[in-house]
């Protein structure tokens, strides 16, 4: 049997699994479209610089994030298209100089959103007191992020690769005067939209096996062993076969939180979002 010949399914599983991929019993129906996308997400970093966004694009991607479930349909979210050169050099340069959000021909900055509400109750002059809560942002934020999510499920499925920026928070501040938001929004995290570079793609990157995130009726934390240690060697395999070098995942993830230095200006998040209007009681 040759690589061509493996059952789609299954290549999909052992893209995502790695060697332990699961043995599972086909979807309903077989392997559908949506499916085929979903299984095939790789982020991508490199775009073709020969190659502009069809017209129409933002606006297709808005209407599939639009389309995503929102907390009461409040949809308290909003998006920021940036095509400018030059703001997205400044974005780049705010967010640690990642050059795939100067290189990528759009990025869209995702904005949980209380400012729309806000405006409207001054506009009826009544309090909007549940505003200034935790709930109320996590609200805000878990809604741009199925909004986002649905974008980029959106342009895979166009053939375009995306790059979630979460970097975009480091310098919060400064990305709000770059963007003119204004009291009760913030930039959530940043998403690069463009054509893959053909000469530089990426991998379907492997994850954690199901038995570490999936408990049944009742949760069941993950041990260390044998599932993280397995996955670490499914996750040097992986970047061995990229030419990369190899960084377990144990140490990236542990080194990602080891100190607050580590989180590169956001653990001065709450201030900031004070500074934001938003409150957090
Ligand atoms: C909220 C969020 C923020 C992210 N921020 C960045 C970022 O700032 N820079 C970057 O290169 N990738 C970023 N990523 C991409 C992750 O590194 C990537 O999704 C992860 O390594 C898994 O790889 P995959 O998406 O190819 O499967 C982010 C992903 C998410 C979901």
């Amino acid at each position: 049997m040759t690589a061509r010949d493996i059952d789609p399914l299954r290549q999909h599983l052992e893209n995502r699994y790695g060697a332990q991929a699961p043995q599972l019993p086909p979807p309903d129906g077989g392997l559908n479209p949506v499916l085929d996308t979903l299984l095939s997400h790789r982020t991508v970093r490199a775009f073709d610089p020969a190659r502009p966004l069809a017209g129409g694009t933002i606006e297709w991607l808005v209407a599939a994030a639009q389309s995503a479930a929102s907390s009461s349909n409040l949809q308290t979210w909003s998006v920021v298209a940036v095509e400018d050169t030059d703001r997205k050099a400044r974005l780049s340069h705010l967010v640690g100089d990642q050059a795939a959000v100067r290189e990528a021909p759009l990025v869209l900055v995702w904005i949980a959103d209380l400012s729309r509400l806000q405006a409207l109750a001054t506009h009826h002059q009544v309090p909007l007191d549940g505003a200034p809560y935790l709930d109320t942002f996590l609200m805000a934020v878990v809604d741009a992020a199925l909004a986002a999510q649905n974008a980029v499920v959106a342009a895979e499925s166009l053939g375009l690769g995306t790059c979630y920026i979460g970097a975009i928070r480091n310098r919060s501040q400064e990305v709000a005067a770059e963007l003119g938001l204004v009291p009760g929004t913030f930039a959530t995290f940043g998403l690069c939209v463009g054509h893959p570079d053909a000469r530089r793609p990426a991998a379907v990157k492997p994850r954690l096996p199901q038995a570490a995130v999936l408990s049944r009726e009742q949760f069941v934390p993950t041990a260390p062993e044998p599932h993280v240690s397995g996955y670490d060697s499914t996750m040097a395999a992986f970047y061995t076969a990229q030419g990369l070098p190899v960084n377990a995942w144990s140490t990236h993830s542990l080194a990602r939180l080891h100190g607050p230095e580590a989180l590169k200006g956001r653990h001065l998040l709450t201030d900031a979002l004070g500074a934001h209007g938003i409150g957090l009681r």
